[in-house]
C-alpha cells in the first residue's frame, strides 16, 4: 500500500515526497501532470486506487466557492477506496476553509487537518520572491504581526500524521516561533541578504499591478490581495503550538529560513 500525495508537484508536496523517499516509504504524487485534475472528478478514482492514505493539498484555495462540494466528494471516494487516513493542508483563520475541512471529514475517513500560518517560503518560492529580489516589499499589509511557518516543518508534521501507527482524527494549528510584522520581516531579510530590503505599505490596486508585472495571472492576483486584507486583521496574531504538539520540538524561525535561502542565491 502506498501514500498518495495530492498536489505532489507543489511546494509542500515535493517536500513530503522527499521525506518519504529518504525513509524508503512508498508514496506517489498526483496533480494535473499525472492525470489528476480537481476540475474533472472522472480523474480522481484512478489516483486513489491502491492508496492507504492521502495528503490533500487543494489548489487554489480551500476557501474558494465550490470547494466544499469537491472535498465532500473526495471524502466519500476515499472511504469507498478503503483509505484509512487523510491529512488536509488548510489555512489558519480562513472561515471558508472550515466548510471544506468538515466536508472532507464527512466521508468518514479519519482526517488530520493542518491549519497553517503564512508560509515563510512565500518570500522565495511564490509571489513575494520578486519583491525581495528588487529590495522592495510593496504590500497592502497593515502593522499586524503574523507567525510565518517553515514549509519544512509543515512537511515534517504531515509525514508524521501520514505514517504514525494510528491515524490522528484531529486539527492542529501550525505557526512559526515568533510574531513579525512585514516591516520586521524586511529587517530580517535585510540582515540575511546583507543589502537593504524595505517594506512599503501600498493600496490593493498597486499591489495587484505589481503582481501583474511579476507575471501573476489576474485571476490569482485579486484573491492574493484579499488574503492581505482578510487574514491580516489580527485574527492570526498569536502563536500556535501544532509543531510542538506533533513533532515535540520548536518550529524553525524566519531568521533561519532567511539565512539558508540567502545562501542558496535565490534572491541574488
Ligand atoms: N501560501 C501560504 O502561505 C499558505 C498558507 C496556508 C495554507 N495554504 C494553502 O496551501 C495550499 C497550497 O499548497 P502548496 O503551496 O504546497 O501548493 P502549490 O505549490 O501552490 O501547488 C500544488 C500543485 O497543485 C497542482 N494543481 C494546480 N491546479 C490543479 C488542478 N486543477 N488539479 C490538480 N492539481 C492541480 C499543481 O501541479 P500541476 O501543475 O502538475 O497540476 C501544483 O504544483 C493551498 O490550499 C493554500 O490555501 C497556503
Amino acid at each position: 500500500m502506498t501514500t498518495l500525495i495530492l498536489g505532489g508537484a507543489g511546494r509542500s508536496g515535493t517536500r513530503i515526497l522527499d521525506r518519504f523517499a529518504a525513509s524508503g516509504l512508498p508514496a506517489r504524487p498526483a496533480s494535473r501532470r499525472t492525470g489528476f485534475d480537481w476540475e474533472d472528478r472522472e480523474t480522481w478514482a484512478s489516483a486513489l486506487r491502491g492508496a492507504s492514505a492521502a495528503y490533500v493539498c487543494f489548489t487554489p484555495d480551500l476557501a474558494f466557492p465550490g470547494t466544499p462540494d469537491k472535498m465532500a466528494a473526495l471524502g466519500v471516494l476515499a472511504a469507498q477506496h478503503g483509505l484509512e487516513r487523510l491529512v488536509l493542508l488548510s489555512g489558519r483563520g480562513e472561515e471558508g476553509a472550515r466548510l471544506s475541512e468538515a466536508a472532507l471529514r464527512s466521508g468518514g475517513v479519519p482526517t488530520t487537518v493542518l491549519r497553517c500560518s503564512w508560509f515563510q517560503q512565500n518570500f522565495s518560492e511564490h509571489f513575494l520572491a520578486g519583491p525581495v529580489r528588487r529590495g522592495r516589499l510593496r504590500l497592502p499589509a497593515p502593522d499586524v504581526p503574523e507567525a510565518f511557518v517553515d514549509l519544512g516543518d509543515v512537511a515534517d508534521a504531515a509525514v508524521l500524521a501520514l505514517t504514525r501507527p494510528d491515524p490522528l482524527d484531529a486539527t492542529y494549528e501550525l505557526s512559526g516561533p515568533e510574531l513579525l510584522t512585514f516591516a520586521q520581516v524586511a529587517e530580517v531579510l535585510t540582515d540575511a541578504c546583507a543589502r537593504r530590503i524595505v517594506f512599503e505599505s501600498v493600496a490593493v490596486p498597486t499591489f495587484v499591478d505589481d503582481l501583474a508585472a511579476d507575471g501573476v495571472p489576474a485571476e490569482d492576483a485579486t484573491p492574493l490581495a484579499h488574503l492581505f486584507t482578510d487574514i491580516l486583521d489580527g485574527r492570526n496574531a498569536s502563536l500556535a503550538h501544532g509543531i510542538q504538539a506533533l513533532l515535540g520540538r520548536q518550529p524553525s524561525s524566519l531568521k533561519a529560513y532567511a539565512g539558508r535561502t540567502a545562501a542558496s542565491g535565490v534572491w541574488s
